[in-house]
């Protein structure tokens, strides 16, 4: 999430790929022969016989009225002996690959290479199969067509993934020989001044969206926008509500109402079973609590989710930066850092929400000096403030930096106001880079850990930080706290509820090469580690986490974890949705490039 305007550009880009993601491959892949027998206890895969025939395949196309798709993978264009190779059409795909548009229109394709295991990326001379990919992709446009993909997924044994965007930091929006569900086309926007939850006695008051889940942060605000209203969204232009809801879901507004998944009054799922409900606080209340934050692709399909919108607000936005070209003062650069970012829990409380970024070292993003500094870095928002309230929040904490590290720290103050929510977006969007191979670690952090801890510890940003940067973002603190979800209660990590800031850090390597992946799911384990040390009764968010958190059950879900795993089992007793890092996925583990019982056991 990197402002985009005056010189941000490469802060935010480089702050977003703090942002990052992980290897699609299980730690340590267990390789096994083709037909050793002990495979009657996988998922079955393409060229063993329970298979489905092409006359199976071609009936379950009918009856999804010809939506069944067998992409390519979307590199095979610069790949001779691909049946799509098309040298003129190569270039194109090469230079979208870098943007979250190309993957997001893709039925198959993902932001973060190696969760396909680089396996087809568009440059002459690297390797190209579909060996990461799903085979088929129902390219569904209602429930129907969702829930006949989960009954055959179910029926054949076959793995079965739910892609929307592709944007899944943590790799589960694929996975090799499975059956794809593509949610991107459930579309539809549909408002509400008030809400009458389907067999519920109650009308909520207060207006309200029903979205199809395929919708995208862009799309809905762009709608919301013209009726002066808004929601509670994230920072990528093309980020779906199905992966965001269901992981939490925080954002500029988040800090002021709660997270997306404490704005959700109803949705329609599709179960594993395949059964099309109603989920709300009067039926279906256990998925309807799971739902929402309990994680993607684990419960269920959601094909609508109807959800709270606000007055959009007037906002009243600063880019405040503080930094010196002297990198070698690296101490002094990470107590200023703690500093700024120990004041975020009494900002917040006085009504800041944004996002913040420190980078020990950068190329200035203040001028074109073509000098590099160190420092932190905000894009501060209040809502329905004045520029003269915002400089007050702002005077103390600068006079602090200047009187304690007196002519190190240069300070750029650039204030402006926006009318509307989209206003402010159109300007600040998410513009980061995707088509990178990239591992991200996060961890949440309340005010003991930001205050006290932190700073008796300002290394533990710089360690966290490791010599590149990370974020802190203020996207949670009283809204979040005081949110009241619908039917008691939701999913989401009960550490959110006492958060004010999500800090990430992430790392980028040169694809196809093994090594690199390696070191950089180590280091990033290191990173979070620092902050794990300061917060260690915090935990991360799902959606912006290492791949391979140690004990993600618990730092991802907390105390209800429990709650959860029994869901899962009740409404999806045959595991047809599996996920890795996902709740209930332990009886399961990733064999090469199948999915077998661990211990092998009943098919
Ligand atoms: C540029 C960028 C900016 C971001 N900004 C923010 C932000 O501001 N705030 C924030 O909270 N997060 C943010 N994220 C993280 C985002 O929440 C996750 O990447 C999320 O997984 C995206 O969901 P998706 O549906 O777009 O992506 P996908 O990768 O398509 O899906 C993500 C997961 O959800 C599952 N899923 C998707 N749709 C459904 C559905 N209908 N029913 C059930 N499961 C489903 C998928 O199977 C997968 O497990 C950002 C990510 C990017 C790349
Ligand atoms: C499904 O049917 C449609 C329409 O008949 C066809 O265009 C498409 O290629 C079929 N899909 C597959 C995977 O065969
Ligand atoms: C998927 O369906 C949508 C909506 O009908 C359609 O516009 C799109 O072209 C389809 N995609 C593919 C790859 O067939
Ligand atoms: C939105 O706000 C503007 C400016 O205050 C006002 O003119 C307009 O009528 C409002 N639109 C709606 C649909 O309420
Ligand atoms: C930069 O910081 C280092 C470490 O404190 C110091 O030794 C050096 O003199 C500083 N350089 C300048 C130009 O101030
Ligand atoms: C920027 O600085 C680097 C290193 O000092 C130098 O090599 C480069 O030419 C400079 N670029 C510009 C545009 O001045
Ligand atoms: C502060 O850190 C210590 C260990 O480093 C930890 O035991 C303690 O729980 C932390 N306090 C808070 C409030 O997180
Ligand atoms: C990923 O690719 C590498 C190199 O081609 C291969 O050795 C490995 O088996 C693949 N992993 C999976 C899970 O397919």
């Amino acid at each position: 999430m990197l402002p985009s305007r005056s010189g941000l550009v490469c802060v935010l880009q480089f702050a977003s790929s703090a942002h990052c993601a992980a290897a699609g491959l299980a730690p340590t892949p267990v390789l096994l022969p083709r037909h050793d027998s002990s495979y009657s206890s996988c998922k079955v895969v393409p060229g063993t016989p329970r298979w489905p025939s092409p006359q199976e395949w071609a009936r379950f196309n009918e009856s999804l009225a010809g939506r069944l798709l067998q992409p390519s993978p979307p590199g095979a264009v610069c790949h001779p002996g691909q049946a799509t190779y098309d040298p003129a059409k190569c270039p194109t795909v090469r230079a979208a690959w870098s943007t979250y548009e190309f993957h997001q229109a893709d039925p198959i394709s993902m932001d973060w290479n190696q969760w396909a295991n680089d396996s087809c990326l568009p440059q002459e001379g690297a390797p190209c199969s579909g060996q990461g990919y799903p085979v088929f992709v129902v390219n569904a446009t209602e429930a129907r067509h969702v829930q006949l993909g989960a009954q055959f997924a179910k029926k054949h044994n076959i793995r079965l993934v739910v892609k929307s965007s592709g944007h899944d930091f943590v790799g589960r929006s694929s996975a090799p020989n499975s059956l794809s569900i593509w949610t991107h086309h459930l579309k539809d926007i549909k408002t509400h001044d008030s809400f009458h939850p389907s067999r519920c006695k109650v009308t909520i008051e207060g207006s309200a969206v029903t979205v199809g889940a395929g919708t995208q942060m862009w799309d809905l605000y762009s709608a919301l926008d013209p009726l002066n209203q808004t929601v509670v969204g994230g920072g990528g232009k093309t980020v779906s509500v199905g992966g965001y809801v269901t992981g939490a879901g925080h954002g500029l507004l988040s800090s002021w109402y709660g997270l997306a998944a404490d704005q959700v009054l109803e949705m329609e799922v599709v179960t594993p079973n395949g059964d099309i409900v109603i989920a709300n606080e009067c039926q279906n209340q256990d998925l309807f609590w799971a739902m929402r934050g309990g994680g993607g692709s684990t419960f269920g399909v959601a094909t609508s989710i109807t959800m709270k919108t606000f007055p959009t607000p007037k906002l009243e936005h600063l880019v405040v930066g503080i930094a010196t070209p002297n990198i070698s003062e690296t101490r002094a650069i990470f107590d200023m850092v703690a500093y700024m970012v120990s004041n975020l829990p009494s900002m917040g409380d006085q009504g800041l929400s944004g996002y913040s970024f420190f980078f020990p070292a950068y190329p200035n993003p203040f001028d074109n000096s073509n000098t590099t500094v160190g420092g932190f870095l905000m894009s501060a928002v209040l809502k329905d403030s004045s520029p003269e309230v915002m400089r007050q929040l702002w005077a103390p904490v600068l006079a602090h930096v200047s009187t304690t590290w007196p002519g190190l720290f240069q300070t750029y103050y650039v204030p402006r106001s926006y009318p509307s929510f989209l206003a402010w977006y159109s300007e600040n969007f998410d513009s980061s880079q995707a088509g990178l191979d990239v591992y991200m670690g996060s961890r949440l952090l309340d005010r003991a850990a930001l205050t006290g801890n932190l700073t008796r510890n300002a290394d533990a940003f710089a360690r966290f930080a490791d010599g590149l940067g990370g974020t802190a973002y203020l996207v949670s603190g009283k809204g979040v706290r005081n949110a009241r979800p619908r039917g008691g209660g939701n999913a989401v990590l009960p550490a959110w509820r006492k958060a004010y800031v999500h800090a990430t850090s992430g790392l980028e390597i040169p694809p196809l090469d093994p090594a690199a992946a390696l070191a950089a799911r180590k280091k990033v384990k290191e990173r979070v580690a620092a902050l794990k040390a300061i917060a260690p009764d915090m935990g991360a968010y799902m959606n912006e986490a290492n791949f391979e958190e140690p004990n993600f059950q618990h730092e991802f879900w907390g105390s209800n974890y429990k709650r959860l795993l029994r869901i899962k089992r009740t409404v999806d007793p045959d595991d047809v949705l599996w996920c890795q890092p996902c709740v209930g996925n332990e009886r399961w583990q990733q064999v090469g490039d199948r999915l077998c019982r661990v211990g092998g056991g009943k098919q």
